[in-house]
């Protein structure tokens, strides 16, 4: 069974402040969902341990980004081992921002999951075109191959420690979403790349990010092939995500 999942990537926003009021609340609101979603609050890494804290074991946590490395003299960076160690049960692998902002390569991030994996933690695999790609035609070809140079190191019993997320670039923090049925569709072209790679891709979660609020929500996630959303923008207020935490259907 797939897990349902939410999970809020405050990117580079947020604060101690934040960090007090919205974690307490979003924990005693998602317990009294009966819908099966495992909520996950992605902070900037040095709320990581407030955000473990105040969550209770109830609520996962996340990091946005980890090193190449396990340890050393990588001044600034963070190992996948000191996230695990902080609390963590996810990382964010390859996001759109850090592929385009920082260079971030396929090769990279493939080593990246590797790390996460190797630490214990879920590696959230991001994955997207860009408009030119899509308006090119090559948006399945770009996210396919992104998804198999991703995985390039995934061991055979680490599968089920894999989520992937598809981000389409044009979609993340403008307000425009894909429609469920084109975002179902790239969600079924994932699970078939995922399958013919020989992993157990009818037991791994896929997200959808981009745009996700607590008005299209619903419509995104009853689709057969998402299983749940990564959410920037919208999940920086307590309300908003648990709304979208809500929009997860029940299992039936
Ligand atoms: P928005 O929900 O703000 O579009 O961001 C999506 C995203 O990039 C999550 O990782």
């Amino acid at each position: 069974m797939r897990r349902r999942i939410v999970a809020g990537n405050w990117k580079m926003n947020g604060s101690k402040d934040l960090v007090n009021s919205l974690v307490g609340q979003v924990r005693s609101e998602v317990a009294s969902l009966d819908n099966g979603v495992e909520a996950v609050i992605i902070p900037p890494a040095l709320f990581v341990s407030d955000v473990v804290r105040l969550a209770g074991g109830e609520i996962a946590v996340g990091i946005q980004n980890i090193a190449c490395w396990d340890s050393g003299a990588y001044t600034g960076e963070v190992s996948a081992g000191m996230a695990r160690d902080s609390g963590c049960d996810y990382a964010l692998v390859g996001h759109s921002e850090r592929r385009q902002l920082f260079g971030e390569t396929d090769q990279q991030v493939a080593v990246k999951v590797g790390r996460a994996l190797a630490s214990g933690l879920n590696a959230v695999i991001c994955v997207g075109e860009t408009l030119e790609e899509r308006e090119a035609g090559r948006a399945e070809e770009v996210v396919s191959a992104q998804v198999r140079r991703s995985v390039a190191e995934v061991g055979g019993d680490q599968w089920h420690q894999v989520v992937v997320a598809y981000e389409p670039v044009w979609a993340i923090g403008t307000g425009k979403t894909a429609t469920a049925e084109d975002a179902q569709a790239m969600h079924a072209a994932i699970r078939a790349v995922l399958s013919a790679l020989g992993a157990p891709a009818d037991e791994i979660s896929l997200l959808y990010g981009g745009s996700v609020k607590a008005d299209n929500a619903a419509a995104l996630f009853a689709q057969p092939d998402i299983d749940g959303g990564l959410i920037g923008g919208a999940s920086l207020s307590a309300a908003d995500f648990v709304s979208i935490c809500r929009a997860v259907p029940g299992r039936s």
